[in-house]
C-alpha cells in the first residue's frame, strides 16, 4: 500500500479568494497547497476592467503570508457590454489570462453576467482568434428548468451551438457535476477541458438533506444524484487529460450560509488536496493524481508545470471545524471530520 505520495506542486484552476477581510482570512489556505490559482472575478462590483484586475491582484499578493510564492492568475468578468478591443488589450497586457462567463443570475454575484451569449459574440470571436480561454459556469438560468437539469440543458442549448460557431475557442467547462458533462467533455472535439471540485467527488445531493437541511453542502452547480458523482470520480481518476483540479472554494460567513436564503458556496480550501488524494486512493488511482492536479491544467492553459513538489502521507488528519473566527466563522468542507491523508508541504 502506498503511504506517501510526492507530486509536482499543484495549481487550483478555480478559486474564489474574495476581498477585504475575507481575502485576508482565506488566501493563505489556497497558497499553502497550490502554486497558482485562477481567481474568479465575481466580486461586488465584478472585475470588468484591466485596472480593477491589476488592483485586485495587488490586494491578493498583499494578503498572502510572507514568502508564500503563490501566483494569482486573474480573470475578466464578462458582461453584455464587454468590448472586444478592451478584452484583447487586457489579455495582451497580462491583466488577465481568461474570461469568465456567468449566465446572468446563475449564481453568487452573477447579476451583472451575460443575459444572452449572442450579446458577447464579437468578444468570443476575438478570444478564439487570440487564444484566450473562456471559463464557463455551465448552467441555464430559466427558472422553468429544474435546478438538477440546468447543467445538462446548458450543454445542449448553449455549449454545443457555441462550439459549432467557434470551434477554435478554448473553453473550460467549470465545476462539472453531471454524467452528461463528463460524457460531453470526454468525447468533444479538442479545445475543451473541465474542472472538478473535491466536494462533487465526495457528496451527492443527499448530503443537502442528511438528517435536516445542510446549508454547508449547498453550492452551485448543486450536487447531483449518486450516478453523477460516480461519473465524476471516473473522469477525475480515469487518465483523460481534459479533466483537471479546480476546487471552486467559495467561502461565505456562517451567518450568510445559515440563513433564510443561504448563499451557495463550499469552502473546501483548508483540506482540498487531502480530499482529492483520498478519492484517488479509494479508486486505486494515486498514480494519476499528479496528472489531474499538476499537469493537465498547465497543459490546457499553455503554462509551464511547476518544478517544486509537495508530499502527502497516509495519516489520520482532522479538518479544522471552523475557520476565520474573527469574521463570525467560515465552515470548511468536512470541518471536524478526519481524513485519511495529510498534506505535509
Ligand atoms: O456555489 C457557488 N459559489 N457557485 C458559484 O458559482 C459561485 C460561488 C460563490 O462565489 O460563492
Ligand atoms: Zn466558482
Amino acid at each position: 500500500m502506498t503511504d506517501q505520495i510526492t507530486l509536482r506542486r499543484p495549481d487550483d484552476w478555480h478559486v474564489h479568494l474574495r476581498d477585504g477581510a475575507m481575502l485576508q482570512a482565506v488566501a493563505g489556505y489556497t497558497a499553502r497547497q497550490f502554486a497558482r490559482a485562477i481567481v474568479m472575478p465575481n466580486l461586488t462590483p465584478p472585475i470588468t476592467t484591466a485596472e480593477a484586475a491589476n488592483a485586485y491582484r495587488a490586494r491578493i499578493l498583499a494578503a498572502l503570508p510572507a514568502g508564500a510564492g503563490f501566483e494569482p492568475l486573474m480573470t475578466l468578468y464578462l458582461t453584455d457590454d464587454a468590448d472586444a478591443d478592451a478584452v484583447e488589450a487586457g489579455y495582451q497586457a497580462g491583466a488577465w489570462i481568461a474570461a469568465k462567463l456567468y449566465p446572468a443570475r446563475a449564481t453568487t454575484n452573477s447579476h451583472f453576467g451575460v443575459t444572452d451569449i449572442l450579446k458577447v459574440a464579437r468578444v468570443l470571436e476575438r478570444m478564439a482568434k487570440i487564444g484566450m480561454p473562456l471559463l464557463i459556469h455551465g448552467e441555464v438560468t430559466d427558472p422553468e428548468i429544474d435546478i438538477f437539469d440546468r447543467e445538462a440543458v446548458f450543454i445542449e442549448t448553449v455549449l454545443i451551438p457555441l462550439r459549432a460557431r467557434l470551434p477554435n475557442l478554448k473553453i473550460v467547462f467549470e465545476h462539472v457535476t453531471t454524467a452528461e458533462a463528463v460524457a460531453y467533455v470526454s468525447e468533444a472535439a479538442p479545445g475543451i477541458g473541465a474542472t472538478i471540485t473535491p466536494h462533487h467527488l465526495v457528496i451527492n445531493r443527499n448530503a443537502l438533506f442528511a438528517g435536516g437541511l445542510r446549508p454547508h453542502a449547498y453550492c452551485l452547480p448543486v450536487a447531483k444524484r449518486e450516478r453523477h458523482r460516480q461519473a465524476l470520480r471516473r473522469a477525475a481518476t480515469g487518465g483523460s487529460d481534459r479533466f483537471f483540479l479546480g476546487t471552486d472554494t467559495a467561502p461565505h460567513p456562517v451567518a450568510a450560509k445559515e440563513a433564510d436564503c443561504g448563499c451557495a458556496g463550499i469552502f473546501c480550501a483548508p483540506a482540498a488536496l487531502e480530499v482529492y488524494a483520498g478519492v484517488f486512493d479509494e479508486l486505486g488511482a494515486l498514480d494519476r493524481l499528479e496528472a489531474f492536479a499538476s499537469l493537465n491544467g498547465p497543459r490546457f492553459y499553455g503554462l509551464p508545470v511547476n518544478e517544486a513538489t509537495v508530499t502527502l502521507v497516509r495519516e489520520a488528519t482532522p479538518v479544522e471545524a471552523l475557520a476565520a473566527a474573527e469574521l463570525g466563522g467560515v465552515r470548511p468542507f468536512l470541518g471536524g471530520e478526519t481524513l485519511a491523508w495529510r498534506f505535509v508541504g
